[in-house]
């Protein structure tokens, strides 16, 4: 039988992959970053000097057959990498600067579909839990269940603020809530496959909630799903 689909999505730094990681491991699922293939091409761009004053050159969309991603397990320490064209840049896409273009790149209708493309592939037998902006929308619109997190935007900063900090990135709050504002305005107005709640989307606002009540909560509405 085919096994169960999860889609979660929602604003930047709502926690969707710790909470997707988390339901992966307990339901022996799959999990699967979108996310990570959007910063994976924003990377490219920047590496291949077609970002020019935070505008991305049209030549992008004539490389993306050029862009391979790949994602591999690392067993040390136990976490699913992001490989660019056989390099593995799992660190280098979370840096600041990736971050400040990956919306842009992640609104070109021909980047969303490539990665579209590729990510429905990974999901056509079932068994994953996929995160991003429009999985419930438009990759896996037959999930069987599909989470919609928010979280007050407070929390979400000092959170992503934290996040970069133990990685050694030295960013200030406020350079941290202007990111994530711009990434979320630019994610829920963009044409194409803009975030969106779905109507059969569970809203999960985890502003108050520990990382495991959040896995609870969700293996439960997993159950009820199958
Ligand atoms: O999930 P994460 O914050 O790493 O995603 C980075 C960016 O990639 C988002 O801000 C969004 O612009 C884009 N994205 C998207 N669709 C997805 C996943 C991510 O547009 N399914």
């Amino acid at each position: 039988p085919k096994q169960l689909t999860i889609a979660i999505d929602g604003f930047s730094s709502t926690g969707k992959s710790t909470l997707a990681k988390d339901l992966a491991v307990a339901l022996g699922l799959n999990y699967i970053d979108s996310g990570a293939m959007y910063r994976a091409v924003a990377l490219y761009a920047l590496e291949n000097n077609l970002v020019h004053d935070g505008q991305i050159s049209p030549e992008l969309v004539k490389k993306l057959d050029d862009i391979h991603i790949a994602f591999q397990f690392n067993p040390t320490n136990k976490k699913s990498e992001t490989f660019l064209n056989g390099r593995n840049v799992e660190d280098k896409i979370r840096s600041t600067a990736v971050s400040a273009v990956v919306s842009e790149v992640a609104a070109i209708p021909e980047v969303r579909r490539h990665l579209v493309y590729l990510q429905k592939n990974m999901g056509k037998t079932g068994g994953v839990v996929m995160d991003g902006r429009d999985i419930g929308s438009v990759v896996f619109p037959d999930a069987e269940l599909k989470i919609f997190m928010t979280a007050d935007e407070d929390v979400r900063v000092l959170r992503r603020w934290k996040e970069l900090k133990d990685k050694g990135y030295n960013t200030t709050i406020e350079e941290v809530r202007e990111n994530l504002n711009h990434r979320d305005h630019l994610d829920t107005t963009r044409a194409d496959s803009p975030l969106i709640k779905t109507e059969d989307a569970i809203v999960l606002d985890n502003s108050n909630l520990s990382q495991q009540e959040q896995l609870e909560l969700a293996i439960s509405w997993a159950n009820k799903a199958k």
